[in-house]
């Protein structure tokens, strides 16, 4: 059973959602019987998997640019292997119907992706979020100039 923690968050709601979502449905496939599993991965199931693994990375591949995000490069390497792998466990599932690299699949993007680049991105995230605060706190306070007086 996984729990999602706070320390897997990045602060960006749409983001979270989703790998909440991936981490429930995880849970609920592990969880599940063989006879159940095989019921629940169809085709469809895993089409839109396909997307919502599409839509994470690009959200945050749009969002590592956005903030200059240092590990930018590495992050994307891993996204371009894991939509690789997802591609191939779908084929796999067409010529076999094996849900099994499936359940594995999830299990090991939740223990290599998501609780290490995406926990580290996340925690890049709240830090310069502490940043911006502490600097905008510190700043010294503006005084509103003066209406233009008519001489
Ligand atoms: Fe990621
Ligand atoms: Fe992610």
């Amino acid at each position: 059973m996984m729990v999602w923690t706070s320390s897997m968050e990045s602060g960006i709601r749409s983001i979270d959602d989703e790998h909440k979502h991936l981490v429930d449905f995880s849970n609920i496939v592990r969880n599940a019987s063989e006879s159940q599993r095989a019921r629940l991965c169809d085709r469809k199931l895993l089409n839109s998997l396909h997307i919502l693994f599409r839509n994470i990375c690009e959200k945050e591949e749009d969002l590592m640019f956005r903030i200059d995000y240092p590990n930018v490069d590495k992050h994307m390497i891993e996204h371009s292997s894991i939509m690789s792998r997802l591609d191939m466990i779908i084929l796999n599932f067409e010529q076999t119907g094996d849900s099994t690299p499936m359940v594995d699949f999830i299990h090991d993007w939740i223990n290599t992706h998501l609780k290490a680049a995406d926990t580290s991105l996340a925690s890049f995230i709240q830090k310069r979020k502490q940043d911006n605060a502490q600097s905008a706190a510190q700043a010294p306070k503006k005084t509103r100039p003066e209406a233009g007086r008519q001489s």
